[in-house]
């Protein structure tokens, strides 16, 4: 797949930037051929400031090609998400997007977990999965986790999860709306939040599934390593397939300078390979062999 042919440079302007406890921020930017291109699992690699030549890789969470805009849900750690907080509505930002290999889904019962920031792909492949569910019978479940409060108002769902108490109803209320279950694990106490890791409350979904219906699942993740690296453990586990995003840092962030590769196993042994074009979804167990 050449991924250039598909990567548009676009002067975006910031229609709706919301800040959340936590220090996290959802984004919308016009772009409207990001926002027709875009899968989920891709990112946009954003000129944040003038005085930072060296664009920043977020994730894209939401697209509406219909109204030609991405959303975006980053955390400021450092210089270049800080002065990214400070942009204002009519601001423009240099956006290069969408870049790098999306999730692909085969399976009737797709797992989406995703953790901290690593939610976003989570939240763009279950509205992707919500429209193309009922054509495909698919049956998705979501689970986000958070050390911080979530960046959203998590809502009561009324959509059963087998396997999980009744008492934790807390979810995404945007996946609500689209009928995608999820629920939500912190090992913070947050009312009718799972206390414990993602990958627990997968492990009680997973042991409530008839063994048929447990060979249709296949797990997909997003967030920061050692979860990935229990997400693939899980999957093991159960003999499932599972792809992980991964997240390294970024100079070019289309494929021509090297400065993101990491290791993964392929046929022929241990090869390098660039997370911003090869990924950054990855099959897991190439990467964490
Ligand atoms: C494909 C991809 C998707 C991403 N999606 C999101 C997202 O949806 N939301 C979000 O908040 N962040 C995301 N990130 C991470 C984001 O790019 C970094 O947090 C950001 O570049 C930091 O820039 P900074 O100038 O604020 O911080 P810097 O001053 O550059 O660094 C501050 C701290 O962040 C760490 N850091 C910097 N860059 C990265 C990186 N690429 N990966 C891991 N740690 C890093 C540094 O080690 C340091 O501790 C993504 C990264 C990649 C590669
Ligand atoms: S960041 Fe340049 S090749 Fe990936």
């Amino acid at each position: 797949m050449n991924h250039r042919d598909t990567i548009f440079l676009e002067e975006a302007p910031v229609l709706d930037h919301r800040a959340w406890p936590g220090d996290q921020f959802v984004l919308r930017l016009e772009a409207p051929k990001c926002a027709r291109a875009a899968r989920p699992g891709q990112f946009v690699h954003l000129t944040v400031d003038p005085l930072l030549p060296l664009r920043r890789p977020i994730s894209i969470q939401r697209v509406s090609p219909q109204e030609g805009w991405v959303e975006l849900l980053y955390k400021v750690v450092g210089k270049g998400t800080a002065l990214l907080a400070e942009k204002q509505p009519g601001d423009r930002v240099s956006l290069l997007g969408p870049v790098g290999r999306p999730f692909e889904v085969n399976h009737r019962r797709p797992l989406l977990i995703g953790g901290g920031v690593g939610m976003p792909p989570m939240v763009f492949l279950a509205e992707q999965l919500s429209a193309q569910g009922r054509a495909d019978d698919l049956e998705p479940l979501v689970i986000l986790g958070s050390e911080v409060p979530f960046p959203f108002e998590p809502q009561d769902s009324l959509l059963p999860v087998a396997g999980v108490p009744r008492d934790l109803v807390a979810t995404h209320p945007l996946l609500e709306s689209w009928g995608v279950p999820c629920r939500l694990a912190s090992t913070r106490p947050m009312p009718g939040v799972f206390r414990g890791y993602v990958t627990d409350l997968a492990r009680a979904w997973l042991e409530a599934l008839e063994p048929e219906e447990r060979k249709e699942v296949a797990l997909f993740a997003c967030g920061p390593h050692p979860m990935l690296e229990a997400v693939v453990a899980l999957a093991r586990e159960y003999d499932l397939p599972v792809q992980v995003s991964l997240e390294e840092f970024m100079a070019c962030g289309v494929g021509g300078c090297a400065g993101c590769v990491v290791e993964v196993q392929t046929e022929t042994g241990p090869a390098m390979q660039r997370v911003c074009v090869d990924g950054p979804v990855f099959d897991g167990y190439r990467v964490f062999a």
